[in-house]
């Protein structure tokens, strides 16, 4: 059935091809004022997208295909609560956490009062007032989540590392194998250490037996039960469960069905951030994200940072064949952005059914990878620069030095520029010849390697220029991720609000563990799982 969807998404596809005919060199050659017309200043965030194979009509042709999708609109009911987590049947309303000013909701009161709480935890551990259960401050928090409940947390404390305002340690544990939980405690003293038990559905397997287990450590360090209560806060929507495993109501912080766990870290889930750098930096960040959100609500779809890269990265899995995306931030303290984002990207569209539950036909999430630079130079970019695949990249650097080492930062900016121009210029026979030729290498040998050193080029890139990794630039730069999947989403056509996938993983796993357990297997299951099950009994 054609319809003005069908009918925009037909003209990008003609685009494509006459698109496939411009070199990005070619694009560049043409037109001297490129960078400028193709990148976004946002405050201190920049985003230059000029690398990427569009021409003005390509933008013209992007406008019109947001506006067949009804982007706009979509934008306006994302903001105003509408359920646009349809399968759910309820609101994503990850951006009134970070609203600013009065509350004028009844989602924003209950942030505002959140905030509070958090800010009177974080003062009282601060103040080294928060006392375990033989009357010592403090000094350690262990964060106990998965997924959305550690990720963010995660990334954003170790990112801000230089804005940390509090002398004690906070550190996370995840995963159910018992060396994560174990080296962590590995040292850390029982009578001065919290935990903050993190989970929307406080259901996770994962999360509640470390939970337990760290209960235990405690019990078998010399806690009485009945103090427990002084070691413990819990993050969740269902508070019952966490009274029920010995929780205190004044200790437990509120989470609610209106924000997804991979778009929590801006709720009470983000208590570990505020305990690491205060809650005024903890509110930097919010601001930022709300800055960002204000961007993606009021700007039009072509001068929209957002909108343009959930475009771009529409463009290339439709079109270009490009099945994954490369995030390559020039910050140290950003390797573990790809991991957040994985999340963030993947859970949220790796989907095969529309929002009306019909089979897709077409490509939809792409695979999120990559590492931190210039690490990845010497890992995995032979085969972004002479590989046969179509991987979109972003680059992501920053102004400012993170150390005092300015050579040093000076390095790290050049690496990162020089990585994207090459992917833009490549290399030609011609250059490669001339090379070999200028190190007077003799001409059988110039013909035998020259083919080797070619590099085709021509590879699509953004770069982000955060003016520092702040707080705020920091709040930015995740909304900005949030809004491009909420962008590409709407272009798709899915839901990125529900994860329905990672259900049938987990009910599998408890009739496995119970054949583990008891060394008793289904004569049902595959031979493959069986032979691995009787592998490891
Ligand atoms: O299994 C996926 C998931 O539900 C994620 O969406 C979520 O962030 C994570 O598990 C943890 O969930 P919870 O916060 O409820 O423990």
């Amino acid at each position: 059935m054609k319809t003005p969807r069908t009918d925009a998404y037909l003209a990008l596809k003609a685009d494509s091809e006459k698109v496939k005919r411009l070199s990005l060199r070619r694009l560049f050659d043409d037109a001297p004022k490129r960078a400028e017309q193709f990148s976004i200043q946002l405050e201190g965030i920049f985003f230059d997208y000029s690398k990427n194979h569009l021409t003005p009509e390509t933008l013209e042709l992007f406008t019109q295909f947001a506006n067949a999708c009804n982007l706009p609109e979509e934008i306006d009911s994302l903001f105003s609560g509408k359920h646009v987590n349809n399968t759910e049947d309820r609101p994503a309303l990850h951006t009134a956490l970070r609203h600013q000013g009065t509350a004028t909701t009844a989602e924003q009161q209950a942030v505002t009062d959140t905030l509070k709480k958090m800010r009177l935890c974080v003062e009282k551990i601060h103040a080294y007032e928060w006392l375990g259960h033989s009357k010592k401050p403090i000094k350690t928090v262990i964060n106990i989540g998965i997924g959305g409940s550690d990720l963010g947390p995660r990334m954003v404390t170790q990112a801000l590392s230089a804005y940390q305002e509090w002398q004690g340690k906070v550190a996370f544990v995840a995963n159910i194998d018992g060396a994560d939980l174990s080296d962590v405690l590995f040292n850390t003293d029982p009578e001065t250490t919290l935990f903050i038990a993190a989970s929307k559905s406080f259901t996770t397997s994962e999360t509640l037996a470390n939970t337990l287990a760290a209960r235990e450590w405690l019990i078998n360090n010399g806690c009485p039960e009945a103090a427990l209560t002084n070691h413990f806060i819990a993050i969740t929507s269902n508070i019952s469960a966490a009274q029920a495993m010995g929780i205190s109501i004044e200790n437990i912080f509120p989470m609610w069905d209106w924000v997804g766990g991979r778009y929590s870290l801006w709720s009470a889930i983000g208590l570990p951030i505020a305990i690491a750098i205060g809650m005024d930096n903890f509110n930097d960040l919010l601001s930022g994200a709300n800055m960002m959100d204000e961007h993606y609500q009021n700007t039009p779809i072509n001068n929209n940072m957002p909108a343009m890269a959930g475009l771009c990265e529409f463009w290339y899995n439709q079109f270009w064949g490009a099945q994954s995306h490369a995030i390559l931030a020039y910050a140290q303290r950003l390797n573990r952005l790809p991991a957040y984002l994985q999340q963030l990207d993947m859970e949220s569209l790796g989907k095969s059914v529309s929002r009306d539950g019909a089979a897709i036909n077409y490509p939809t999430g792409a695979i999120i990878w990559g590492t931190e630079g210039s690490n990845g130079q010497h890992s995995f970019h032979q085969l972004l620069h002479q590989g046969k695949h179509v991987i979109p990249v972003d680059f992501i650097l920053v102004n400012q030095a993170m150390s005092d080492l300015d050579q040093h930062h000076q390095h790290l900016q050049a690496c990162c520029i020089s990585q994207s121009q090459a992917l833009l210029q490549g290399k030609t026979l011609t250059d490669a010849v001339k090379e070999l030729e200028e190190q007077g290498m003799n001409q059988e040998d110039v013909s035998r390697l020259a083919p080797h050193k070619v590099v085709s080029g021509n590879k699509p890139s953004n770069t982000i220029i955060l003016e520092q990794l702040d707080p705020r630039h920091l709040g930015a730069l995740l909304a900005f991720y949030e809004h491009k999947v909420h962008t590409h989403s709407v272009l798709l056509d899915i839901n990125p609000f529900d994860q329905w996938g990672v259900e049938l993983g987990k009910q599998l796993s408890t009739p496995v563990f119970k054949a583990l357990d008891q060394g008793k297997v289904d004569e049902k299951w595959d031979s493959s799982t069986k032979s691995l099950i009787a592998k490891l009994t």
